[in-house]
């Protein structure tokens, strides 16, 4: 049984937990899926108003949902297309306020107000995408930002 049971008053701190979290549950376990799925689940535990947490893969340069924590959600996004795409495509981490402001926005959950994703990249080539949705406007902050970038350098090796 795994009880991490992390703090989210402070932020930082939150973020070294989770970090350390994450790398004890993804140690010695090579299944990308299972490291996946464990990390949705760890993020949707600890970071408070998410309304989605997890992960596109890149199969062949299209985003294929995986493992995931929130409401049933688009399960293909072409490169380019929405918040997904645009961290698809350019390989750079998207933090958009106001997801009705983001041309091209893929609304899955009509909830969604801000969203966060962070491109899972190694060695150059796109693994997949870690993404977060918050019903809350202008979520996400810098330091989320670092500390979920944090998260994915665990995952490159890891899936
Ligand atoms: N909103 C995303 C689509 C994925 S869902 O949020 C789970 C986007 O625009 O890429």
């Amino acid at each position: 049984m795994y009880d991490f049971k992390i703090d989210p008053a402070d932020k930082t701190a939150m973020y070294e937990e989770l970090a350390n979290a994450l790398e004890a549950l993804v140690q010695g376990e090579p299944d990308a899926i299972a490291n996946m799925a464990n990390a949705a689940a760890l993020i949707w535990e600890t970071l408070p108003d998410l309304n989605w947490a997890g992960f596109y893969r890149n199969v062949g340069r299209e985003l294929v949902l995986g493992p995931f924590q929130g409401r049933p959600a688009c399960i293909r996004i072409p490169f380019g297309r929405g918040v997904c795409g645009a961290a698809a495509e350019t390989l750079e981490v998207q933090r958009v306020d106001d997801v009705h402001a983001f041309g091209g926005h893929i609304a899955c959950d009509a909830a969604s107000e801000s969203e966060l994703v962070v491109p899972i990249v190694r060695g150059g080539e796109l693994l997949a995408v870690l993404d977060l949705d918050s019903p809350r406007k202008a979520r996400f902050t810098a330091e989320d930002e670092a500390g979920c970038v944090r998260l994915g350098e665990i995952l490159a090796n890891a899936i």
